[in-house]
């Protein structure tokens, strides 16, 4: 059976203090969610999650939305700062709308400096737990832009601006290169994860080699054909568990850092309540199965 999923410890070279950077199993994501943004993440916070993902990319995501809920659930002592994981996201004007978070003309490493005090001030924190280069420059490879992004986000990490990195929609030989040559190599590796490329199988075994924590997006969205098969719905049944909940705990257990996107206050109890799912290595190995 494999254990209940505990904190994960990620990004041991993150930090000026050298200290890892704690993360609770499952993650509650805030895109697509526009102005009902403050009133999920204050769910979400409400029903028990402690790890929170946005991003400075107005076009997705609304990250002043989600500094609403922070600042009124730390204000009322809902919660504590030390308990709660704040990740968002660097993103490059290809990836924005007109609502940039920066000066398009400054350089990137100005352009990532400016998107981090935007963030700052929309959360409301004195400090981020995590910032992900949201995607680099092209699909093969590293450029110099993302060169230039990656070292102006290693000094954010020198000033105390954020305590670890992250690295998002990347190939497993972007990553490959960016964890081996970084100064500060990423924590984190968000991915969207298809069931049908063994559950982002290459990505997954380079996070592994370099220590680094892969974060699975889209686990319900992006394997839709593969969950509604009758031998997963079989198995979450024989489990007392729903499909969600079996796909949440499945992830966890292969070691990832899953997210949820639901905006569903039952969902989100749901999905929390899958830590305590039993899973055996057969229901492990059936899953893994499942795309091919
Ligand atoms: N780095 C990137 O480029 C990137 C890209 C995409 C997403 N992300 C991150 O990943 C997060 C999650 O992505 P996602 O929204 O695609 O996630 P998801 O969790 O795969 O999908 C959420 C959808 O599934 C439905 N759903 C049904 N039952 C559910 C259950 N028990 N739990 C959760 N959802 C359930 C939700 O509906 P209900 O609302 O009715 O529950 C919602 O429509 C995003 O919010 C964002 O933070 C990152």
């Amino acid at each position: 059976m494999s254990a209940a999923p505990a904190e994960l410890e990620a990004g041991r070279a993150a930090g000026p203090d050298g200290a890892a950077v704690r993360v609770p199993w499952l993650m509650y994501g805030t895109a697509w969610k526009e102005d009902a943004t403050a009133d999920c993440v204050s769910r979400a916070l409400d029903a028990g999650f402690r790890a929170i993902d946005t991003a400075n990319q107005r076009k997705h995501y609304h990250e002043a939305g989600v500094g609403e809920a922070l600042r009124a659930a730390l204000d009322g002592g809902r919660v504590s700062r030390d308990a709660l994981f704040v990740q968002t996201k660097f993103t490059f004007a290809r990836g924005q709308d007109h609502r940039l978070p920066y000066d398009p003309r400054a350089p990137i490493g100005e352009q990532v400096a400016q998107s981090a005090r935007r963030s700052l001030a929309h959360l409301g924190l004195e400090r981020l737990d995590s910032l992900v280069l949201h995607g680099p420059a092209q699909a093969v490879g590293l450029t110099d832009a993302d060169w230039a992004a990656w070292q102006a986000m290693e000094r954010l990490v020198d000033e105390g601006v954020t305590r670890a990195l992250g690295v998002s929609n990347v190939g497993a030989d972007q990553l490959d290169e960016l964890a081996g040559l970084a100064r500060i190599r990423p924590a984190f590796v968000q991915n969207r994860c298809y069931a049908s490329r063994g559950w982002d199988a290459r990505v997954r075994k380079v996070a592994d080699r370099h220590g680094v924590v892969y974060q699975g997006f889209s686990l319900l969205t992006a394997n839709r054909r593969e969950l509604e098969a009758p031998a997963v719905e079989a198995l979450a049944a024989a489990r007392g568990a729903t499909v969600p909940q079996l796909v949440f705990r499945f992830a966890a257990a292969l070691g990832m850092l899953p997210l949820t996107g639901t905006t569903s206050s039952e969902h989100m109890r749901e999905d929390l309540a899958a830590r305590d799912l039993a899973l055996g290595e057969d229901d492990v190995a059936a899953l893994l199965a499942c795309g091919r």
